[in-house]
């Protein structure tokens, strides 16, 4: 989530998501997030969704709120928000689409170890390419892989030589991380988990403040993912690195009406 390059700073922009979409008139009408803080400027993007959008815009004028700090461990956080129109224009499928919404927010979900293990798996994959702008993705599902100004899918791109690159080890793990987060978006929504499917893309993300070169790296815009991929009933964010620490800017923002409210991801 990064870009916007006024700035001679490299700090990646944020990455922000509006609460409701232009048409509405109420505020805070923001659909479900899980949002999983953790730990690098890599971001999974797990169940239903994920996208982000950072802005480099530093400045001070705007109402800003902070939902959690950097300095905060969270065991869990949820706040609650009315739900958004958008899902009336989409198929609701009873026992997944939310009838609570809301914003969720743990550091529960993994350890740093794991944290640093599932970030050494994505560099390798993001190694075989990358962007030529600031925004790369690797999606360990369809393959799909940044390259340049497009895309290809490693799995046939590189053939056999992928197996050299991802261990059964690393697989399990990516599976065993997208389980924990499939149980905790249940939990925070008070859904079953066999109700909620993976769905598309759920890709590791890269940023950084290189210039864009293509839209694809255009990472900063407010967005909202059931808008956007309609079959998204929940987005998650999994953090694998940390604000301040490992990186400026990027903070998650959600954009309401009265206020920005923000996310230090760690
Ligand atoms: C939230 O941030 C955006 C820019 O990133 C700004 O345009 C907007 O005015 C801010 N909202 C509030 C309520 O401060
Ligand atoms: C952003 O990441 C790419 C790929 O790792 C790298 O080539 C580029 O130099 C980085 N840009 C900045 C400003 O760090």
């Amino acid at each position: 989530m990064p870009v916007q390059k006024r700035n001679k700073t490299v700090e990646p922009a944020e990455n922000k998501k509006r609460g409701t979409s232009v048409k509405k008139s109420s505020p805070q009408q923001d659909s479900q997030r899980l949002w999983l803080k953790v730990v690098l400027p890599i971001i999974t993007a797990a169940f239903f969704g994920l996208f982000v959008l950072w802005s480099s815009s530093t400045s001070e004028d705007f109402v800003t709120e902070v939902l959690a700090h950097q300095s905060e461990t969270v065991q869990e956080r949820f706040f609650e928000v009315p739900c958004s129109e958008d899902y009336d224009n989409h198929k609701i499928f009873a026992g997944c689409t939310p009838t609570k919404c809301g914003r969720a927010l743990t550091d529960a979900l993994i350890t740093n170890e794991e944290a640093k293990t599932i970030q050494r798996l994505a560099e390798r994959g993001l190694a075989l390419g990358g962007s030529n702008g600031g925004a790369s993705i690797l999606d360990l599902h369809s393959g799909a892989l940044s390259m340049g100004t497009h895309f290809v899918n490693m799995y046939r791109y590189f053939g056999d030589a992928i197996k050299d690159i991802f261990s059964e080890k690393d697989f399990q793990l990516y599976r065993d991380i997208r389980q924990r987060i499939q149980l905790a978006i249940a939990k925070s929504f008070g859904i079953s988990s066999s109700n909620l499917y993976l769905t598309k893309p759920t890709f590791f993300s890269r940023m950084n403040s290189t210039a864009a070169k293509t839209t694809h790296d255009e990472y900063w815009h407010p967005h909202i993912d059931k808008v956007t991929y309609g079959s998204f009933d929940y987005t998650s964010l999994l953090y694998l690195s940390d604000y301040a620490r490992d990186f400026g800017g990027g903070r998650f923002v959600f954009m309401d009406e009265g206020a920005n409210k923000t996310v230090e991801p760690r």
